[in-house]
């Protein structure tokens, strides 16, 4: 069922839990992720990257995605995930996305208000806004090992979302959700993940909007079960997805291809992989 994306956030981190958000390439992928949701009786939220959304039929899989979302039997989103085009954020909202991450992280402070303030004008107040203070390191659709900022101090701080800024940040760019850099990354970490729990508990104190905690793939379970704890509301997904969609099909394609080309079965086997993780995933952040 339709749901706006800050509705669905509030609604779990006032039962202490968080709602996962997953990359969806795909729509095979989409169909797992929102039948693990329907089976755990939870909402989720499908992102689109903005390679998808500016890829030739990136608007069709963002339409189809819409009525996927609209039929469940749980509240589903459509964000479209880390855009700094407003072109592809206005199609793409047009095409039925109910959410954008205006991000303007990679950009000197002030340029990235304008930039979730200019997204804002665009789309205008029902289009559920985040923003996201602090750069990431990593791909967002290409899994490489990826550092994260080595500590708090000087030149270190790169990286990592500063504290300070937030109450500023929000207030100026009037975002509902704001996503923060403390130590993770997209892709995969270089050794064990190191979340900077003490920052994103200054960030949680200084800011009362849900916070999202991206690049959330190898971050172990017990940790994420401290999310919400700390106002995150949204915990994003995509290489773990993906690794293990990958992998599986590796594993069975021989098979399928022995059974007269089995298309259907292989799809199947994509679908299963998929849902068990989002499953998972799911479980993990109601805890
Ligand atoms: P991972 O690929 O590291 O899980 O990050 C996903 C993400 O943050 C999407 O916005």
């Amino acid at each position: 069922m339709r749901t706006r994306l800050d509705h669905l956030v509030t609604s779990a981190l006032q039962q202490g839990s968080a709602v996962p958000a997953f990359t969806c390439y795909d729509f095979t992928t989409a169909l797992a992720v929102v039948g693990a949701a329907e089976e755990s009786g939870r909402g989720v939220i499908l992102l689109v990257a903005p390679k998808t959304a500016a890829s030739a039929n990136g608007l069709r899989l963002i339409a189809a995605l819409r009525g996927l979302a609209d039929a469940a039997t749980v509240p589903v989103a459509v964000q479209l995930d880390h855009a700094s085009d407003l072109n592809v954020m206005a199609a793409a909202v047009e095409a039925g996305a109910d959410s954008v991450l205006a991000d303007g992280s990679s950009l000197p402070y002030e340029e990235n208000i304008e930039l979730v303030q200019a997204a804002r004008a665009l789309l205008g107040a029902d289009v559920v806004l985040e923003a996201e203070l602090g750069g990431l390191a990593g791909d967002e659709d290409r899994a490489f090992s990826a550092d994260q900022p080595a500590g708090q101090s000087g030149t270190d701080l790169a990286g990592l979302t500063d504290s300070a800024q937030v109450e500023d940040f929000v207030s100026r760019t009037g975002a509902e959700l704001l996503a923060v850099a403390v130590g993770n990354v997209h892709g995969k970490y270089k050794g064990e993940p190191r979340l900077r729990w003490d920052v994103l508990q200054d960030i949680a104190a200084r800011v009362h909007i849900p916070l999202v905690l991206h690049g959330a793939s190898g971050i172990p379970a017990a940790e994420l079960v401290k999310a919400a704890a700390m106002n995150v509301g949204k915990v994003n997904f995509n290489t773990e997805l993906r690794t293990g969609v990958l992998v599986t099909l590796q594993d069975q394609l021989p098979g399928h291809r022995a059974d007269g080309e089995n298309l259907q079965g292989l799809l199947a086997t994509w679908n299963h992989s998929a849902k068990g993780f989002a499953a998972a995933t799911l479980a993990t952040l109601a805890r």
